[in-house]
């Protein structure tokens, strides 16, 4: 819940050595363009001061835009979703997944991006040889069509600190017991623990999805779309064994082999080089690539 109202806007705003983005931007349907930033103000005082201030578009999904503001101390993350069904999904299991994901700050649904545009004095007009008419484009610029929007503001997984699977697969040789075994025990508590599981795109294929901070020796997960409930009937087993089988899929850094061993669920074990996870019904063999 959010305890405070913040105030969020495109802002339609360009320097002099962005002007080339504004003459790309004018030459699109004015209707579906995304903004290169967004601004965020408190509605009412003496709320998150963190939160406030310009955010600027840094990457994008399969359906959302992710957006920066690192004007503070603590840069924060945006991300703008089209969907709202995704939306919702998303807060859900984003708060289910406690501890694996980034912290949602403030989160909101939108029922139109209203507009905040500065508009160009004369000095910059005249890179248009003189069009007087961007400043009136500039005024009709709007987000999806005015259509509704939802917003996540959330915690940043800085790149400097969080290293992407895809890191560590070209670097399989730092992968050690601690990390290896923390992989292997967060995949579990997704499903013993926290009850939600995702094998659409856990590993994510539009963007990575899984990070690592060596420091704190954690995993973090993002973009909770694809998540879903375990249900009663459903084998938490194989929901596991598919989440590790995802993971070798796109980066073979592990391989899941059955093993005679028994252990009980949630123990792992390290054995010869080779880490076993003890299931419900099983206990299987997760061979790591620096190691097969
Ligand atoms: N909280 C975050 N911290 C750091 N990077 C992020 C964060 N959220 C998104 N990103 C970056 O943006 C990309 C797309 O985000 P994602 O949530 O996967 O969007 P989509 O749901 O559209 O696939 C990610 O692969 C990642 O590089
Ligand atoms: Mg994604």
């Amino acid at each position: 819940m959010n305890t405070h109202t913040l105030d969020i806007k495109a802002l339609w705003k360009w320097e002099e050595d962005e002007l080339d983005d504004l003459s790309n931007i004018l030459k699109q349907d004015h209707e579906n363009i995304i903004p290169s930033k967004l601004i965020v103000n408190n509605m009412n005082k003496n709320t998150n001061n963190n939160l406030i201030g310009e955010y600027r578009y840094i990457n994008h999904g399969g359906c959302s835009c992710i957006f920066i503001n690192d004007s503070n101390q603590t840069p924060i993350i945006l991300k703008l979703i089209y969907s709202e069904e995704i939306y919702n999904r998303e807060v859900e299991f984003q708060h289910k997944a406690g501890e694996f994901s980034p912290n949602i700050l403030y989160n909101t649904r939108l029922e139109k991006l209203e507009n905040e545009y500065i508009l160009l004095d004369e000095e910059m007009l005249e890179y248009w040889k003189g069009n007087h008419n961007v400043n009136y484009k500039i005024k009709g610029l709007c987000v999806l069509g005015n259509s509704p929007i939802n917003i996540i503001i959330m915690e940043y997984l800085n790149v400097s600190i969080w290293k992407s699977l895809l890191y560590m697969e070209i670097h399989a040789h730092e992968l050690n017991n601690e990390i290896k075994k923390t992989l292997i025990n967060m995949v579990h508590s997704l499903v013993y623990d926290k009850n939600i599981y995702n094998i659409f795109d856990f590993v994510g294929y539009t963007g990575e999805h899984i990070f690592y901070n060596k420091n704190v020796n954690k995993f973090k997960i993002i973009d909770y779309g694809g998540f879903k409930t375990v249900k009663n009937n459903q084998d938490k087993d194989i929901l596991v064994k598919q989440m590790l089988e995802n993971i070798y899929d796109k980066y073979e850094i592990l391989k899941l082999i059955k093993s005679k061993k028994k252990l009980k669920s949630g123990d792992i074990l390290l054995k010869s080089n080779n880490m076993y996870l003890g299931l419900k019904n099983s206990t299987v063999k997760a061979k790591f690539k620096n190691s097969i």
